[in-house]
């Protein structure tokens, strides 16, 4: 093991640890029970990372920036349990979704459960750091609102534009990576101007995530995904990828026919395999995979005004793994 990745490992048992104590069994059963189902199931804890490793690179151990990564992991959770009742998603993380397994009122209070215990969790950061922790938390949170609800109206419009696109997965997915790396770096008290360059880091982080996620929404094989594959086609999600496909193919045929078939929310699960070939076909996987790239070394770009150091070394490391992840 390199030395990179035994410091990476040794900050997720830290993580693993603090998350698994972060809901605790408790009364109403009913409440409680698919609260911790949802915190036991193995997300791969990038945000809590990002504010370790963010919280390192300016000085600080990783236990002071602790309470912050809990904070956004618990806070991720809440928003991943909502998005499934809005996405209609039977499986995550290979397992049953809490709507599912339970039903809708359920998932709707384990969210908001999850999003108190997140709110609890950014008080216990240093008391220098509140003042500024709070409203970027607060932030954050409408950021994030703003982009599901953005992605949902896109559901109904066919003229959704790449700016749009990206403008929206800056709100549903950025917000919460570059809050991740703030609450880290205002733990560690850094300094305003590093605060502003890890917010456009994280950014370009939430792109090249998001548009890697419409990929392997695609892409994915199902046991390593964990969440339906071609949810997005099926859902009529305006992803990156149906946005390069209706630039790519003719204004008649039967291409333009599919995908406004998937436009109009018709397309079923028998129909992915074919989507997924009309994108290989015209490009549009190799162009999707080049975007990706694009904004990874955006971010990496970013990241190389940290100070020099084993955190910036792992940071860096964890931004360009997430190129290669199926998961
Ligand atoms: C899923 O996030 C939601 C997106 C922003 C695409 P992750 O892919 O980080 O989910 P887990 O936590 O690893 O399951
Ligand atoms: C994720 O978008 C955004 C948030 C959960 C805020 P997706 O809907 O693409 O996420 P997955 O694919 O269901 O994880
Ligand atoms: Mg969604
Ligand atoms: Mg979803
Ligand atoms: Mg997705």
């Amino acid at each position: 093991m390199t030395d990179s990745a035994r410091f990476l490992d040794e900050r997720r048992a830290l993580v693993e640890g603090a998350i698994a104590a972060s809901v605790p069994a408790g009364r109403p059963a009913g409440l409680y029970d698919p609260a911790r189902y949802v915190m036991e199931a193995r997300g791969k804890r990038l945000r809590p990372l990002l504010t370790l490793l963010a919280a390192e690179a300016y000085g600080a151990g990783p236990e002071i920036a602790l309470p912050g990564a809990v904070a956004v992991e618990v806070f991720h959770n809440f928003t991943l349990v909502h998005d499934d009742i809005m996405d209609r998603a039977e499986s995550r993380r290979g397992r049953k979704t809490v709507h599912v397994q339970w039903d809708e009122p359920t998932a709707i209070l384990v969210g908001d459960l999850l999003m108190g215990v997140a709110y609890d969790h950014v008080a216990r950061l240093p008391a220098h750091a509140l003042a500024r922790a709070f409203p970027v938390f607060g932030r954050c949170t409408a950021r994030l609102c703003e982009g599901q609800i953005l992605d949902m109206e896109f559901e109904r419009r066919t003229d959704v534009t790449p700016a749009e696109y990206l403008d929206m997965i800056e709100r549903k997915t950025g917000a919460l990576l570059a809050c991740a790396l703030e609450l880290g770096a205002l733990a560690a008290g850094a300094p305003d101007d590093a605060l502003g360059n890890l917010h456009e880091a994280g950014l370009e982080i939430g792109r090249a995530f998001q548009i890697q996620d419409d990929l392997l929404d695609l892409t994915a094989e199902s046991e390593e995904w964990g969440k339906p594959v071609g949810g997005d086609v099926v859902e009529g999600k305006r992803t990156w990828l149906l946005l390069e496909a209706l630039a790519s193919v003719d204004r008649a045929g039967a291409d333009r026919a599919l995908l406004e078939r998937v436009m109009r929310r018709e397309a079923t699960f028998a129909d992915v395999p074919d989507v997924r070939a009309l994108m290989e076909r015209v490009g549009v996987l190799n162009r999707t995979r080049q975007a990706v790239i694009f904004h990874t070394e955006a971010a990496l770009q970013r990241l190389s005004a940290l100070p020099d150091g084993p955190a910036r070394e792992a940071l860096s490391g964890l931004v360009r793994s997430m190129q290669r992840r199926i998961r």
